[in-house]
């Protein structure tokens, strides 16, 4: 006969959980990883920030930056403590970070779950602690926790959520001892459906493995949050992956994006409530990726107060919808935000198209009114749009619209419904409604 035994284990209540009141909104700034790899010291970053200032881009929000893999030495020293690499920070981090702070920017911490960051160099697996009273010091309050050299299963004996919690443990505790909060950012890559646990132990996640500066890459990531959109609210956001814009001719094989891909991608970053991380050398960049990394009335959106949820699409396009496919992700989009009703419309072909839908497709207009349209690109109103809107879109071009309530629909408008089956004409046979 088989006995089954259960045995009873006091349930010891987590003791510290993450809720320190930070990222409410999308992260903003920079992040030296698609620009430099590992190439980057203290007078690269403090150019980027030099520039960021004078650009506007600080006043614009970007207010942090990330000092991606590679800033320490590879070994600890005595005390286990992680070393600034000072070949590439002569003068130490804090240095800089206190000549960044003078630009209105606060430097930001990289860290990795395992025994080594993904380019080798210290990883804070069992030193959560102290390695967040080290960013501390150098003045950061901001974590990427990236997850290369993860110690094999019989050590974490954990999951990937159980993997990142020690991290997030640590911040809560971190904060209980010294009352300095961390922002949590998780790069699982969407390993183990970050969109389902990250908002528990953190305020963003990747879902992705690292972006590239082409097309191709930009619309898997695109697809892919398709189907995502939900995870991203207040507190809690789906990260897209650093900003390719402004990396043409930059990269192995060199980056390659157009002009109206470049829109596309920022656009859709903004729009979903992705933090915005410029990933490019500023120093270097043109005009047109400028504008585009300092579009105000896009970035007003993403940092919305109010309204935190991502636009969401209302039609696949070139595909049947919810059809899962790296080059041709959703096309309609649409949602709500604190300024009107926003849509994103994307050409996903490499040919110009023609792109058109019924207002009444989003579930965020009402029917039977007449809609101002102001556009985000060129910032101007451009005309009342009636049940419809059509446009031409160059290939993997956007077109990012505001809407607003402008009354009911003229008259002769009214005699039949946006969607046939979702009302019914007044029968004149029959008396009066
Ligand atoms: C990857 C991560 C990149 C970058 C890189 C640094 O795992 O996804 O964003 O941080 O590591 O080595």
């Amino acid at each position: 006969m088989h006995r089954i035994f259960w045995t009873i284990f006091p349930i010891i209540p987590g003791v510290f959980s993450l809720n320190n009141g930070v990222g409410k909104l999308p992260a903003l700034g920079y992040d030296t990883f698609n620009a430099f790899g590992c190439d980057y010291n203290a007078s690269i970053v403090a150019a980027q920030v030099e520039t960021m200032q004078e650009l506007g881009l600080v006043k614009a929000g970007y207010n942090t930056l990330i000092l991606d893999d590679c800033y320490a030495l590879k070994e600890r020293n005595a005390t286990g403590h992680m070393v600034a690499d000072p070949d590439k920070f002569p003068h130490g981090i804090e240095a800089l970070s206190s000549h960044v702070n003078h630009h209105g920017v606060q430097l930001a911490a990289y860290g990795d779950n395992g025994y080594q960051t993904c380019a080798g160099y210290p990883g804070s697996y069992g030193r959560e602690l102290q390695d967040l009273q080290t960013w501390h010091s150098w003045g950061m309050s901001y974590l990427k926790y990236d997850n290369c050299y993860i110690p094999a299963d019989n050590i974490t004996q954990e999951n990937m959520l159980g993997r990142f919690q020690r991290m997030s443990d640590a911040i809560a505790e971190f904060a209980q001892n010294t009352n300095n909060t961390f922002h949590y950012s998780l790069c699982e890559w969407g390993w183990q459906q970050p969109v389902i646990w990250g908002h528990r132990i953190a305020q963003s996640w990747r879902n992705n493995g690292d972006i590239k500066p082409y097309w191709s890459a930009l619309a898997a990531i695109m697809n892919e949050a398709s189907f995502l959109w939900w995870a991203s609210d207040f507190y809690g956001h789906n990260d897209m992956d650093m900003l390719e814009v402004g990396n043409n001719g930059i990269g192995t094989p060199p980056g390659n994006l157009t002009y109206e891909e470049e829109k596309s991608h920022f656009t859709a970053w903004a729009l979903l409530k992705s933090p915005l991380f410029i990933g490019t050398d500023l120093t270097k960049a043109s005009k047109q990726s400028l504008d585009i990394l300092g579009n105000r009335d896009l970035i007003k959106i993403n940092q919305d107060p109010d309204v935190g949820e991502s636009i969401s699409p209302f039609r696949w396009g070139v595909n049947a919808d919810y059809t899962f496919n790296a080059t041709h992700p959703a096309e309609y989009w649409s949602g709500n935000t604190s300024y009107g009703i926003v849509f994103m419309i994307l050409n996903s072909q490499d040919t110009t198209q023609e792109m058109s839908f019924n207002l009444t497709e989003s579930w965020a207009i009402r029917a039977g009114r007449q809609y101002s349209v102001y556009d985000l690109w060129s910032h101007e109103d451009v005309g009342i749009a009636v049940r419809n809107i059509s446009m031409e879109l160059p290939a993997h071009g956007v077109s990012a619209l505001l809407l607003n309530d402008a009354g009911p629909e003229p008259e002769e408008y009214d005699a039949s419904c946006g969607f046939f089956y979702q009302c019914s004409v007044r029968l004149t046979h029959l008396s009066p409604i």
